[in-house]
């Protein structure tokens, strides 16, 4: 009988980290979208508001979007990248403890938010509503995920860094700095601040950070994922190497530029939103450059498609991602614009990103990762997982057809002039005729919800029927050390 001594033991991966941040993902999403839902419901029929001032839709919106944007995919970017990471560079995370300490980190981040949003404590600066105490935190907790991350990458047992580490890599250092550079305020008390610029800088910043926060958080992160489980799931080589390399460095030039199309017809110096405008338009090609790389990584098996659910989920991701990124550019010519600003054209536009892109590619990467953190071959059900995927897709296109439609019929009645000069319409018009559409709207958010809520059921079940395994680090193929 041979003895095994403790340092004679292979490595392992840590994963305990990674199965944490991947349940609470699965949370999160039934919460925020949820509170998605409930929202919807309030703009179709505001007597939801039920004069609580903790309920109301101002307080609640807020809640909503930090809520699927940091909890949701804030804990599916955590779980996929610190598993990725692992896998790809061959060894344990730098630093488990640390790492722990992210855990903990956000998930006090989040709690902060659900209490201090609703209480009305807001800096003002959308999707930078939390307070400044609470930007510290998130401060620490980031600096920490780098040390873990770049750490990782600096212990890595092959010479190649994966191009999924990449595009990791650039919303880790691209969130630190659009997050300290438009944070920076000046507190007057625990619960208050003023934000250090003013005016139309103060729009500046604050939309140079959005628009990042969209190209960084809510796109490039996902492309990271994107580019580990498609090849995966599919089992067959990202369509071209070359392509994703170029993919890269074209996408993170160009969002940088591209905010001011948040800001047309403003005090923004005209020839600034010009900038911005053609920036957004040449944003196109790596966008599409991207999806078509990520799709045509199925050549040769679009057969697999047929009868595997998760592929689904991640290549119908990506003709989201095609669209939105469509749809952005164009949206982003000041004519254009002119049209669709302030209605809900851009939340039609905002969901088609979110729920078809980052909503569908999240679900499909959590559906392969879940199994295998919990030493599980598949999911507990499958057909649940089939069921998810259809209920989510009707749900998407209720919500996005129904929002362009309303968006467009509000831009045009808001224009619409009699021979006199006087306006067509009185805005409650507008606000009457939008209402069929918020009901299919709320319809499509209850539907896309109830796919949440069924992968939630699967979830437990899986986990439930699974148990936890350390799984010894890969050995590395000398070639490539
Ligand atoms: C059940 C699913 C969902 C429903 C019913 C829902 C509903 C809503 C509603 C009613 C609004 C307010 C629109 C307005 O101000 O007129 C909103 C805003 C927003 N939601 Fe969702 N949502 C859902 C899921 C998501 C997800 C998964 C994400 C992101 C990953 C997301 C991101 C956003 C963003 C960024 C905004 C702000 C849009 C803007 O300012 O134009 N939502 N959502
Ligand atoms: C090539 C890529 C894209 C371009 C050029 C683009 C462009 C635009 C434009 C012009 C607007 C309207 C601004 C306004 O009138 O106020 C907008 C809004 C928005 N887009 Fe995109 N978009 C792109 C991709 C995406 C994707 C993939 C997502 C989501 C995952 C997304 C999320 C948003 C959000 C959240 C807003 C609303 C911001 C707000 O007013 O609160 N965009 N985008």
């Amino acid at each position: 009988m041979s003895v095994i001594t403790k340092t004679s033991q292979p490595a392992v991966y840590n994963d305990g980290v990674v199965r944490g941040f991947a349940i609470m993902s699965v949370i999160y999403g039934v919460v925020g979208m949820l509170v998605g839902v409930i929202i919807a419901a309030q703009l179709t029929w505001p007597e939801l508001n039920m004069g609580i001032e903790w309920l109301s839709y101002g307080r609640l919106r807020p809640l909503h979007t930090n809520a699927v944007i940091f909890a949701f995919g804030g804990s599916v970017l955590f779980a996929t990248s610190y598993y990725v990471v692992q896998r790809t560079c061959h060894t344990p995370l730098f630093g488990n403890k640390l790492a722990w300490f992210t855990f903990w980190g956000w998930n006090l981040v989040i709690v902060l938010a659900v209490i201090t949003l609703p209480l009305g404590m807001t800096s003002g600066k959308e999707y930078a509503e939390l307070e400044w105490p609470i930007d510290l935190l998130i401060t620490v907790t980031w600096v920490a995920y780098a040390i873990v991350f770049f750490g990782t990458i600096g212990i890595r047992k092959v010479r190649h860094i994966y191009v999924a580490n990449w595009f990791f890599g650039a919303y880790i250092i691209a969130v630190a700095l659009l997050h300290i550079v438009n944070s920076a305020a000046i507190p007057v008390s625990m619960t208050k601040s003023y934000s250090a610029y003013a005016g139309v800088q103060d729009a500046m910043v604050q939309w140079w950070y959005g628009h990042n926060a969209v190209g960084f958080f809510l796109t490039a992160a996902f492309l990271g994922m994107m580019y580990y489980f498609i090849p995966k799931q599919a089992e067959r080589p990202v369509y071209s190497y070359r392509l994703s390399i170029v993919h890269f460095w074209a996408l993170i030039f160009t969002y940088m530029w591209a905010g001011p199309h948040h800001l047309h017809y403003t005090a923004l110096p005209d020839w600034t939103q010009s900038v911005g405008m053609v920036f957004s338009l040449i944003l196109l090609a790596p966008s599409w450059g991207g999806m078509i790389n990520g799709i045509m990584t199925l050549s040769g098996a679009w057969h697999k498609l047929r009868d595997d659910p998760i592929l689904r989920f991640l290549i119908v991701s990506l003709s989201f991602y095609g669209m939105s990124t469509f749809e952005g550019p164009m949206m982003s010519i000041k004519t254009v614009n002119a049209l669709s600003h302030y209605t809900d054209w851009t939340v039609g536009h905002v969901h088609s990103g979110a729920l078809g892109w980052v909503g569908l590619v999240s679900m499909g990467s959590l559906y392969y990762l879940i199994p295998r953190l919990f030493g599980q071959k598949k999911m507990y059900s499958v057909p649940a997982i089939e069921l998810h995927f259809w209920v989510a897709t009707i749900g998407i296109v209720l919500y996005i057809a129904a929002m362009w439609i309303a968006g467009v019929m509000q831009g045009l009645m808001w224009r619409s002039v009699n021979p006199d000069g006087s306006l067509t319409y009185t805005f409650v018009e507008s606000v009457k005729a939008t209402f069929p559409f918020y009901v299919i709207r709320l319809l499509g958010g209850i539907l896309y919800l109830g796919g949440m809520i069924v992968m939630l059921w699967n979830v437990i079940m899986t986990v439930r029927q699974g148990q936890v395994e350390d799984v010894p680090v890969a050995s590395v193929n000398p070639a490539h050390a």
